[in-house]
């Protein structure tokens, strides 16, 4: 298994503390058979510029490879961010802020609104070549209450990502994400070892269990071609359908 979003690297936001507890949380991914991790600490234009965070992720990496412990898990590991939706992206250099060597970019969207220039900003992004995966979409209300706005994006090539907590909760967006075709993607968005904890093994046993193996292959084939830089498959989308007032 693949985990491509989660706030492992130390102290450089509200993920890991210090190097000991991101220790202990790759102890974890290590015991739920996880492979590859892309570390994606937060970004946001208005509160670093962009050089500054590269610089400041950089050091926070090259802290925790110290811990000689770490490259004993042998857990193959990946540069990357979660990035803040803003308009900015527009006239900013994307390449450094995508999954190292590849056009995957993980952008998380606010949880109150549709920014102003959402629409504009991601086709933008598309057409310069590379590919916004976005960040635990069962938690967008304006996507839940209209998800034909979601389906859109994804049509357009679009990645969407659900959280393993989601699923484990029985979030009903996330569930019904999955069953429209329209969830790619799920990764852990761990923060610490207590309230969001790695637990992508949890998440995809879940997913066997509801919705069979094919299900289990396809999320982690599409965590593998990302991490990888390779295309995705295109997803087998099922439109929703508004029905007496219903998303069904
Ligand atoms: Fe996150």
């Amino acid at each position: 298994m693949i985990d491509l979003h989660c706030h492992i690297l130390p102290g450089i936001d509200d993920g890991s503390k210090n190097r000991a507890m991101s220790l202990e949380m790759l102890k974890e991914q290590k015991k739920q058979r996880v492979q590859a991790i892309a570390f994606t600490p937060h970004f946001n234009f208005s509160r670093i510029d962009v050089d500054e965070f590269l610089e400041v992720r950089q050091q926070s990496y090259e802290r925790l490879m110290s811990v000689p412990e770490v490259s004993e898990l042998g857990i193959k590991f990946k540069l990357g961010c979660e990035i803040y939706f803003s308009t900015k992206l527009n006239d900013t250099e994307l390449e450094p802020l995508c999954y190292e060597g590849t056009n995957y970019i993980l952008i998380e969207l606010p949880t109150d609104q549709r920014p102003y220039g959402l629409k504009h900003t991601l086709v933008e992004i598309l057409n310069r070549g590379f590919q916004p995966v976005l960040a635990h979409v069962e938690r967008y209300p304006y996507f839940t209450e209209d998800p034909i706005q979601l389906f859109d994006f994804i049509e357009q090539g679009c990645v969407a990502q659900i959280n393993a907590g989601a699923i484990l909760e029985g979030d009903k967006a996330a569930l019904r994400y999955i069953k429209w075709g329209m969830a790619q993607l799920i990764c852990t968005d761990a923060h610490n070892m207590k309230t969001r904890r790695p637990n992508l093994k949890e998440a995809y046993s879940f997913v066997k269990k509801k919705y069979g193996e094919d299900y289990v292959d396809w999320f982690d084939k599409n965590a593998r071609d990302i991490f990888k830089g390779s295309y995705v498959d295109e997803p087998m989308l099922k439109k929703p359908k508004k029905i007496l007032g219903i998303w069904l």
